[in-house]
């Protein structure tokens, strides 16, 4: 079926000519001497003005043209004599692809809560919100390829069933087929990172990035955990914690700056619906450095800041959600990259300090969402990791591929991960991590 993108029609220098439209009617009406339809594609924010008279072939079709049919009009673009668009496609012919029962069909004009829309996931993209917010997740993805193609990173691909637990957490959903044997002769989960895996292949080829999606069976029933989330894991042998800090600025910054060179329009229609000053913000990101404190800094910062946290701020422990967000957005109010966490409270690959006590972790925090990035200088020398891997009370010999890069050819190596729902959060304005993905995952639910 040959049609013309309504992106491409409405980017036109000049009007006229002839073409063809296809798409889905945001909205019609009906009188008897003119007809108007509202038309998209999905292609940009914009819609398309059509309008049809009693000389239009097949105007009686009009009388079943509702809100969320799907249609294919031949007509001819001329200047838009009213106000809201440039153009307008005169039509000549119309055909109904597709009808839609203004009775049932269950996505209206009105305003629907984000709840709603949840249940209809299959159609939710027909909105104006959720075709931006999926425009956006789709540049996103491709500035992320953009970012380390140009850096010289290969791409490479972790698996999703794994046999071994990254994060040590115990937060993995084990993978079973049926019958009494184990399948892969061994307990297998999926993964919670590629990391481990993206540490080997960085370990012959340099700078490498995984891209994919990673699984945690966590009950975290919040606005930014999904059980099912996609993550960028960038791994570099030759890199310490500073270069891995730079990188992880950097890759920030020039996300934030590919979004507005290649999708301005979306991130227009989030502002004006969803964040106010949002392109603002990301501006000013782009523009200064990063803020850098050591964790034990950011305990002291909490400590005296007279504020009444829920969990406590004394070193030793975790860093919490409402410990991220006052110093993103209260005390320094922008992005914050906290460094040298207690190794007690991280996972058995960092890098062990000089001091015994500290690990080379980092945590990048962006207002607004609080951790975006976790990462880390890994352990390169043998013994030490050993040691950590036995500490930890974990299986030394499911590890022995992993100690095995220590044993042969070991180099100083760095990595991060950055989770691109919540990129997408910041970045669109919506408040719940289950509205950036077409089907969210989450305890007690994975419907479609
Ligand atoms: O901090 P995390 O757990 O780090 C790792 O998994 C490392 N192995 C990464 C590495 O060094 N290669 O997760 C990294 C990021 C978090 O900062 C967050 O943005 C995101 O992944 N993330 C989640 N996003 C949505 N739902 C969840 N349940 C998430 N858990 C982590
Ligand atoms: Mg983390």
């Amino acid at each position: 079926m040959k049609r013309e993108k309504i992106k491409d029609i409405l980017g036109r220098q000049v009007a006229g000519g002839g073409l063809t439209a296809a798409g889905w009617v945001r909205s019609a009406r009906l009188s008897p001497n003119v007809a108007f339809i509202d038309l998209t594609d999905g292609s940009t924010a914009g819609g398309l003005q059509i309008v049809l008279s009693p000389e239009t072939k097949n105007f009686e079709l009009m009388e079943r043209v509702h809100t969320g049919c799907s249609v294919l009009v031949e007509g001819e673009l001329v200047d838009s004599p009213g106000k809201g668009q440039k153009y307008e496609l005169q039509a000549t012919s119309l055909a109904l692809l597709g009808e839609a029962d203004p009775e049932q069909y269950p996505i209206q004009k009105k305003k629907h809560t984000m709840e709603f829309l949840r249940t209809k996931a299959h159609l939710r993209v027909r909105t104006n919100t959720f075709a931006a917010v999926f425009r956006l997740r789709s540049h996103l993805s491709q500035g992320i390829h953009h970012f380390f193609r140009n850096r010289g990173f290969f791409y490479v691909h972790a698996p999703l069933i794994t046999t071994s637990d990254c994060e040590g957490a115990g937060q993995m959903f084990q993978v079973k087929a049926p019958g009494e044997q184990e399948f892969f002769g061994k307990p297998a989960w999926l993964t919670v990172s590629g990391q481990l895996e993206a540490e080997l292949l960085a370990l012959g080829l340099g700078e490498v990035y995984t891209f994919g999606p990673t699984f945690r069976a966590e009950n975290s029933n919040t606005p930014r955990h999904l059980s099912e989330f996609w993550m960028v894991e960038p791994e570099m042998a030759f890199y310490e914690l500073s270069d891995n800090m730079d990188l992880a600025e950097e890759f920030i910054k020039s996300l934030l700056s590919y979004m507005l060179n290649n999708d301005l329009e979306d991130l227009e229609f989030m502002q004006r619906w969803y964040r106010k000053g949002l392109l603002e913000q990301l501006e000013k990101i782009i523009e200064r450095p990063f803020e850098r404190l050591s964790y034990t800094e950011a305990t002291k910062q909490l400590s005296a800041s007279g504020k009444n946290f829920e969990f406590p701020t004394e070193w030793g422990n975790d860093i919490q959600t409402e410990h991220e967000r006052y110093l993103s957005e209260e005390k320094v109010g922008g992005p914050v990259i906290i460094h040298d966490y207690p190794a007690k409270i991280k996972p058995f690959y960092m890098r062990l300090g000089d001091d015994g006590q500290t690990v080379g972790a980092m945590d990048v925090l962006l207002p607004g969402i609080g951790e975006i990035i976790g990462g880390s200088q890994r352990e390169e020398r043998y013994d030490v990791l050993l040691a950590r891997i036995r500490k930890q009370g974990l299986d030394e010999a499911a590890y022995q591929w992993f100690l095995d890069t220590r044993r042969f050819g070991t180099v100083p190596h760095s990595g991060f991960g950055l989770g691109l729902e919540r990129m997408l959060l910041f970045l669109s304005g919506m408040a719940n991590i289950r509205d950036v993905i077409p089907f969210p995952r989450t305890p007690g639910n994975a419907e479609f």
